[in-house]
């Protein structure tokens, strides 16, 4: 927990204890000018505004006392008041080598907390697209970071297998093949021989929509076998769990292309099972009311500048809502688990819904007073255009289809004489590419997906941060072939060495920030900013060649120092290293 920074912090806020300004908390930053320092306090305004003094006074005094840090190399003064430090050499070369040792050190902040992370949200006999991408990256990242910022995480992927979609999906194959078992008066759960594949449940699904929107009949049939289908009609039910195997099974494998993976494979169907329980609480608490034939919970607020209308549990034809389901799913997640935070990574466009949902349950009291639940809603992936991302065709693009078309791009890129698993290396570095494309810009932000600029070996991409990586990773092979043994840095000799460990330093600082704004944008910015100071360091110096021992096994472990930590990184993030590139 004790960062070489914050220790720092620690020993100037005692000095500043005992030169007499009660202060409680000292931080330092990295400076605005780096021309001037490393890092700089700018306290003293402040403190003159508290003790009404002159903040150059105030300022000078606080130097004077600083004076003999060893962690100086010096300290300086630049009006009204800043303080600017350059850290001495041994200080960074502390720091550095305990990080090397130590890289966990710079990322766990001691986060003692459960957090239940709800993401993916994909639904049952659907077709998975580029609309579900953000909340896998996002979700999957976020679940990362909670994990190494010290929480214990517990993931559900919130499976949309319940409802009136799996009732139409039903009936269309009913209507197919009527002499299916699962529709027989007498079937009583055996094992039934039809081959079903999941392209043809996407392909039944938006036919059975269109007829139903068409014929109304249709449409009741389809609500009449959901509705047996939700009080486990045998031969429904057993179809249904057929249809819910089939996708998952997809699904699962394009979240493995993904690095995402859940604890849980919950559904909506599985918080059904305590909609009875839910609702007899929620009738004894007397907070359920009737409005046009439906039920619902009144959320609004009188400070509230829109109103906020009513969540509906079921509604007036009968039907049990979306809200409802959320309600239960909290219900069944506090009873289980009784987690300190569930976390919420959906599509922005639901806040609403998750506005009534967490008033709902807060006002019934479903959740303990201490459970926060938290939205963390996220922008919309367009294409190129600025609209809608499509298919050639028109269609919406499928997730399957778009790593396809970027893999084949990353393979195109490729150098040629990388031939063995070159489709692997060619998928490894697509994935990366479209995840850092994902979580780079801030979470709520839209942002247009633009193949040609996310896979470029230049600039701010995935495909340059892998590139880079996998360099550093050949020098310290090739280092480690020549037998050259290196484990600490003991001289710093460049410039760029100096602001490559000073940029580590604010590392602690970054990960704090992204976890309390349930984002991942600044660490993106980050890698970027590290791995460029990397690489200037790289293009100035030929480690392999320099004849002073010192420097090449301090240059050595420098880059290791780095590359551990860029690995670590892009593991948060989800992002895999190809071998080669
Ligand atoms: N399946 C939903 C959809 O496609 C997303 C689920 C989000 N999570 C939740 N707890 N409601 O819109």
């Amino acid at each position: 927990m004790n960062h070489k920074i914050n220790i720092l912090e620690s020993k100037i806020k005692k000095i500043l204890n005992e030169i007499g300004y009660d202060i409680s908390e000292v931080t330092i930053n990295p400076s605005n000018r780096p021309d001037l320092g490393d890092y700089q306090y700018n306290g003293a305004m402040q403190l003159a505004k508290i003790y009404h003094d002159n903040p150059m006074n105030i300022a000078q005094r606080i130097v004077d006392n600083l004076k003999d840090f060893e962690e100086f190399k010096s300290i300086d003064i630049a009006a009204p008041g800043f303080i600017n430090f350059i850290f001495s050499d041994t200080f960074l070369i502390d720091f550095a080598n305990y990080s090397l040792e130590n890289i966990k050190s710079n990322y766990d902040l001691g986060i003692n907390k459960t957090i239940f992370l709800d993401y993916g949200g994909p639904n049952v006999a659907k077709i998975l697209h580029v609309g579900h991408l953000r909340s896998a990256n996002i979700g999957q990242a976020l679940n990362n970071l909670c994990k190494a910022v010290g929480a214990k995480t517990i993931s559900d992927v919130h499976l949309g297998d319940w409802g009136r979609p799996m009732g139409l999906v039903i009936q269309e194959i009913k209507t197919r093949y009527p002499d299916l078992p699962y529709f027989k008066t007498n079937y009583n759960g055996e094992e039934v021989k039809f081959t079903l594949t999941n392209e043809d449940l996407i392909e039944i699904y938006p036919t059975a929509t269109i007829k139903a929107k068409e014929n109304e009949s249709i449409m009741e049939e389809a609500r009449k076998i959901n509705y047996e289908l939700q009080n486990k009609h045998k031969g429904y039910y057993a179809l249904w769990q057929k249809i819910v195997e089939i996708s998952k099974n997809e699904i699962k494998k394009i979240y493995k292309d993904l690095n995402v993976n859940f604890d849980l494979w919950e559904g909506e169907s599985d918080n059904f099972e305590y909609m009875d329980e839910l609702f007899e609480y929620l009738y004894a608490k007397n907070i359920i009311k009737e409005s046009n034939g439906a039920k619902v919970i009144e959320v609004k607020d009188e400070k509230d500048k829109l109103e906020i209308p009513p969540l509906i549990l079921i509604k007036s034809n009968n039907a049990v809502s979306y809200e409802a389901t959320d309600m239960a799913a909290i219900w069944e997640r506090v009873k289980k688990y009784n987690p300190d935070e569930i976390w919420y990574i959906v599509d922005k466009r639901q806040e609403l819904h998750f506005t009534q949902v967490f008033r709902a349950a807060s006002k019934s009291q479903i959740t303990n007073e201490s459970t926060k639940l938290i939205f963390n809603g996220f922008g919309t992936m367009n294409g190129k255009d600025g609209k809608p991302f499509k298919t050639r065709d028109g269609g919406v693009m499928p997730l399957s289809e778009l790593i396809a078309n970027v893999t084949e791009v990353c393979e195109k890129r490729l150098i040629e004489n990388i031939t063995t698993k070159r489709q692997e290396i060619a998928k490894t570095i697509a994935i990366g590419a479209i995840k850092y494309a994902d979580l780079l810009p801030y979470r709520t932000t839209d942002y247009n997906f633009d193949i040609e600029k996310f896979t470029d070996l230049n600039g701010k991409t995935g495909t340059y941060l892998l590139y880079s990586c996998v360099r550093m990773n050949s020098l310290l092979k090739k280092a480690n072939e020549q037998n050259i043994k290196f484990n600490r840095i003991s001289v710093l000799t460049t410039d760029n060495e100096r602001k490559i460990i000073i940029s580590m330093l604010d590392l602690k600082r970054i990960i704090k920030k992204s976890y309390e704004n349930f984002s991942l944008n600044e660490i993106c910015e980050y890698l970027y900013k590290i791995t460029n100071l990397y690489n200037n360091f790289y293009a100035e110096n030929k480690v392999l060649i320099e004849e002073n021992q010192d420097i090449k096994t301090s240059w050595l472990s420098l880059t290791k120092l780095i590359y551990d930590n860029n690995v670590y990184l892009l593991k948060i993030l989800g992002i895999n290293i190809p071998e080669k590139m």
